[in-house]
């Protein structure tokens, strides 16, 4: 079977999904990386599977995404699947696939599946190095569940009713508009600046540029945090989520090897934020333990 996996990701979090389907998936997957920088997209009538991959953006799938899925070719029929991240388990964040979904449904293709993995988040807060590490030892184990369901031709209904969903269309169009009118916000501090040329290399929207050695950041902002999360000296100013900005990756493969952090970090008696997550990982164990998938072993 052949499998594309077209990804949109800001920070990483989603490509990383998108390498575990490659890793444990029975096929010959390919990885595309939606951008304005990828050039040319595989032809998705190349491919047995399609799927499309991006993180959530407000309980919404974000505008390149959308704006890919409009490009694509229109074929016969074409199995196709999501797979989405976000950085909390809630069920808010079903609806997110609503319009993806009725896009590429009009050009032919069947979604069959939707699966939702968190990850840690890349806005609002930093999660703690034991959260990190729940997240990425879960996601190895269900990303390869997700692969079985894949290679078993699972279908799922994926239509929700509309009051599940009633509030993501508004709240796509404010994100999306707000993105574009606040992008020039976003400023580089000189001072700390290390020139290094990530952020502009970063950026999938092509959306920061350097005149003189000052960096430009233009209307074509999707918020994806990519270069902020990126830069390695901490030097751009995110405009007025400045609050919210999480800065540098997670160290996750080294994490789930490292014995001194503790896992799990949330059991069933979670307090605080992390009760939150509580509901989240207990579907994803029932889900895994019904599979006979044992998530300790993926600590290693
Ligand atoms: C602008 C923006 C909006 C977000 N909105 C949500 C949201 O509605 N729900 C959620 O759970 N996470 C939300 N997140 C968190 C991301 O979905 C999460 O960190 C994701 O894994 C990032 O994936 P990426 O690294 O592939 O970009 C948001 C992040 C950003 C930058
Ligand atoms: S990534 Fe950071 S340090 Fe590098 S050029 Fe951009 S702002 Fe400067
Ligand atoms: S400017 Fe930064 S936040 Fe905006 S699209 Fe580019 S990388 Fe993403």
């Amino acid at each position: 079977m052949k499998v594309i996996l077209y990804t949109f990701s800001g920070t990483g979090n989603t490509l990383k999904v998108a390498a575990l389907i490659k890793k444990y998936m029975n096929a010959d997957v390919t990885v595309y990386r939606v951008s304005a920088k990828s050039g040319n997209a595989p032809d998705a009538s190349g491919f047995d599977l399609i799927g499309l991959g991006y993180p959530i953006h407000a309980f919404n799938a974000p505008e390149p995404i959308l704006k890919f899925a409009e490009s694509l070719p229109e074929v016969a029929y074409r199995r196709a699947f999501i797979f989405k991240t976000s950085g909390e388990g809630l069920h808010l964040n079903d609806c997110s696939s609503q319009k993806l979904i009725q896009i590429v449904r009009k050009k032919g293709y069947d979604v069959t599946l939707e699966r939702h993995v968190v990850m840690p988040y890349n806005m609002i807060y930093r999660h703690s190095e034991a959260m990190a590490k729940q997240m990425w030892i879960y996601a190895k184990a269900y990303v390869e569940y997700i692969c079985k369901e894949l290679e078993g031709c699972k279908r799922e209904n994926v239509k929700l009713p509309f009051y599940k969903t009633w509030y993501a269309p508004l709240l796509r169009v404010i994100e999306q508009k707000f993105a574009h009118i606040h992008g020039p916000l976003f400023k580089v501090n000189a001072n700390k600046c290390l020139n290094c040329g990530k952020c502009v290399k970063t950026c999938p929207q092509n959306n920061i540029t350097v005149e003189n050695g000052n960096f430009k950041f233009g209307h074509n902002c999707v918020l994806c945090m990519g270069c902020s999360f990126g830069c390695p000296a901490d030097a751009i100013n995110v405009g007025i989520f400045k609050f919210w900005k999480v800065n540098g990756s997670y160290r996750l493969e080294e994490l789930a090897h490292d014995n001194s952090v503790q896992f799990p970090l949330v059991p069933n008696y979670a307090r605080g934020i992390y009760r939150l997550y509580k509901k989240y990982y207990r579907e994803v164990d029932k889900v895994l333990k019904n599979a006979g998938i044992d998530v300790n072993a993926y600590k290693v």
